[in-house]
């Protein structure tokens, strides 16, 4: 097939030219990064498992009512996807301490918050981004005031979905990073959720053993990062039906 315009190219994903205006292919990579590209990987069949989930996730969310950036999938590793502006923060929803937050405080990871809290990061791989305050978010006009309130609606809506659905397969969501985009329809501007929602986002525990299904499996050496993710995707029935491995033996997944 003739390769279509790359618009975008980040740590694990590209985004191409879409068949329409106003849409986009987004490609899920086998690369994995952490601690801002320090340490990397490519991951086979991490791109086939995220690209799945997400559409799993975003899909649950549409039918709920939570507008996403998703359209269609149209193959093992490429979703169509609604273009937006992306609003450059790291919307980070928390139910339990863990990771930089318990670090921040001293908190052992795994000890559930008072309630779920909303932080925002500032999206510049340079800085490594940052954590950043509401206040600095409005006045430097990433977003207003208004937009804030609706993120934070939409980011706790997904975390209720998000939490529910992982609760239903023995998983608990400690906290998860979503990425908001804007649209327009008309002179009407909407937000809606965009980028991924995947294990790569989340971080997401087995109830029963604590075992971590999520990136941390790769940032903290923890085993196999595919078989983590592949858990999670039998578990909440979404397995790919022909993952291609290079290089390999065919190599069946049940
Ligand atoms: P943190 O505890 O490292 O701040 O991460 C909080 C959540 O955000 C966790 O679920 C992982 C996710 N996350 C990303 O998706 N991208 C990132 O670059 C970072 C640092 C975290």
């Amino acid at each position: 097939m003739a390769r279509r315009k790359k618009i975008y190219e980040g740590k694990a994903k590209i985004l191409y030219e879409g068949p329409e205006p106003g849409t986009l292919v987004q490609y899920f990579k086998d690369d994995a990064t952490a601690f801002n590209a320090e340490k990397k990987a490519t991951i086979e069949g991490k791109g086939v498992l995220n690209n799945r989930l997400s559409e799993f996730f975003m899909t649950g969310l549409a039918s709920i009512g939570v507008p996403t950036h998703f359209i269609k999938r149209l193959n093992m590793r490429e979703q169509l996807i609604r273009q937006v502006e992306i609003i450059p923060l790291e919307v980070i929803v928390r139910n339990f301490a863990a990771g930089s937050m318990a670090k921040r405080l001293g908190l052992e990871e795994g000890t559930p918050l008072p309630r779920p809290i909303i932080e925002f990061s500032y999206k510049d791989d340079a800085l490594g981004d940052p954590l950043v305050p509401e206040e600095y978010i409005i006045a430097f006009g990433w977003a207003s005031q208004q937009d804030l309130d609706d993120i934070v609606a939409l980011a706790l809506r997904v975390n209720d979905f998000m939490s529910g659905v992982m609760h239903g397969v023995g998983i608990k969501l400690v906290d998860f990073k979503i990425e908001i985009g804007r649209i327009w329809e008309g002179d009407y501007m909407r937000l809606i959720v965009a980028d991924e929602i995947s294990p790569d986002s989340c971080r997401l525990w087995d109830i029963e053993t604590g075992a971590h299904l999520d990136k941390d499996v790769f940032r903290r050496d923890l085993g196999s990062l595919t078989d983590a993710y592949t858990e999670v995707a039998k578990r909440l029935g979404v397995m790919p039906t022909n993952v291609t491995h290079t290089g390999a033996k065919p190599k069946l997944i049940n």
